[in-house]
């Protein structure tokens, strides 16, 4: 009896386990100890803000998000973290797609928690 209740345990675990992975986003990876821009930061908005955000000759959002200091002064300035940490579905929420996996959202604040380092 205890062996089945175990067993039965485990399975709704890991069922509950599988649809918590399923609706997670494609970054999976861990959080980084240290985040740097160059190799945890850069690569989330380059695929999820420079689309609109960037220096082109018509480009779709007011600002460019392209070099570091561009990215810091948005997150400095907190409207960055502002907009990116809404509700999901909000009017305003970045990107307008829909709000990025909470990791990615961790990571940004990791980075300017420990000062913004660029490498
Ligand atoms: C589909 C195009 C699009 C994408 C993708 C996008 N943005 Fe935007 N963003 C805009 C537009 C247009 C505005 C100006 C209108 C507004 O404020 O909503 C804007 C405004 C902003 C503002 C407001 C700046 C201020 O001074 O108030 C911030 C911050 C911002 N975006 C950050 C981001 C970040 C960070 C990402 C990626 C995670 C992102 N955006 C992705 C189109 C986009």
């Amino acid at each position: 009896m205890k062996g089945i209740k175990i067993i039965s345990v485990l399975f709704i675990i890991s069922l509950i386990h599988s649809c918590a992975s399923d609706s997670s986003e494609d970054f999976t990876d861990p959080i980084p100890d240290m985040v740097n821009y160059t190799n945890h930061v850069k690569p989330i908005i380059s695929s999820n803000c420079i689309s609109c955000h960037n220096s082109n000759a018509n480009p779709i959002a007011p600002f460019p998000l392209e070099t570091y200091d561009e990215v810091r002064d948005k997150t400095e300035n907190e409207n960055l973290l502002a907009r990116i940490q809404l509700p999901d579905g909000a009017t305003l929420i970045m990107p307008p797609s829909g709000k990025m996996s909470q990791t990615k959202i961790d990571i940004i604040l990791k980075w300017k928690n420990q000062g913004y380092k660029e490498n």
